[in-house]
């Protein structure tokens, strides 16, 4: 088991995909997967805005976990084309993903910013996944861990409650190329995280760290099995219900 006491999260990224019919398609599917087999496994999708509302009335009733993939740091306000926390509370949204490697590209987000909204996430009641992750000029120069390190101290500057955090580490050159770290790279970063959020929060042990970048099939076993990997942020996978439902069961198998 990656991380004994800690339940694992399968998240799935939609990222700009999809359609209304997709969001259909694949939610009903998943739920009814999900009702044939309980795993010992949160699932979460994250599609995009337009289709948050439609993917909750298909998701209610079930354990399927609803997710948006950014908000904005106010509550409310003169912000032309952004979302609040508590708007996606409202439709039903259990978790947010901040900071991933596109946001902070496209959109010029810094650590900072990232820090706002995950403390606007966390007082609407959503639960944060904060993503870091090193580029590949960092990882070749060994700057990797110190770079990670930095991101999640000035992305996450408050005492979260463990249960609603989530820290995810997505190497950005691993993320849709399908190039995937060593094993003991994953495993070496993984242990740093953990150490440094035991040191630095009051609930550090128990913040679930989810591995993303090009996880699959065939190796989500592999990956969920290393030390303090308590999950997947899947990208490309996630859009195919045979391919996320094999991850999902690859990582329940690893908590044996
Ligand atoms: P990928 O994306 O699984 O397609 O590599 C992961 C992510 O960006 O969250």
């Amino acid at each position: 088991m990656a991380t004994p006491g800690i339940r694992p999260l399968v998240a799935g990224n939609w990222k700009m995909n999809g359609s209304l019919a997709m969001t259909d398609t694949l939610i009903r599917a998943l739920r009814a997967k999900q009702s044939d087999i309980q795993l010992p496994v949160d699932i979460l999708v994250c599609p995009p805005f337009p289709y948050l509302s439609t993917a909750a009335s298909l998701m209610s009733g079930s354990n399927l976990q609803l997710g948006a993939q950014d908000c904005h740091a106010s509550p409310n306000g003169a912000h032309t084309g952004d979302v609040a926390a508590g708007m996606l509370r409202e439709i039903g949204c259990h978790s947010v993903i901040l900071g991933h490697s596109e946001r902070r590209t496209d959109h010029d987000e810094s650590s900072a910013e990232i820090a706002s909204k995950a403390k606007a996430a966390a007082a609407a009641g959503l639960t944060p996944i904060i993503c870091v992750g090193e580029t590949k000029h960092q990882r070749d120069t060994g700057e990797a861990l110190k770079i990670v390190e930095k991101q999640i101290i000035e992305s996450f500057s408050i005492d979260f409650n463990a249960e609603k955090t989530v820290i995810a580490y997505e190497p950005v050159w691993a993320i849709g190329t399908g190039l995937v770290p060593m094993k003991q790279d994953i495993e070496a970063m993984h242990r740093h995280i953990r150490e440094l959020l035991k040191h630095r929060f009051t609930d550090g042990a128990g913040i679930k760290i989810l591995y993303g970048g090009s996880v699959k099939p065939s190796n989500a076993l592999e990956i969920m099995s290393i030390a303090e990997v308590n999950g997947a942020l899947v990208g490309g996978a996630s859009l195919k219900v045979e391919d996320f439902w094999a991850i999902i069961e690859g990582c329940a198998k690893s908590t044996i």
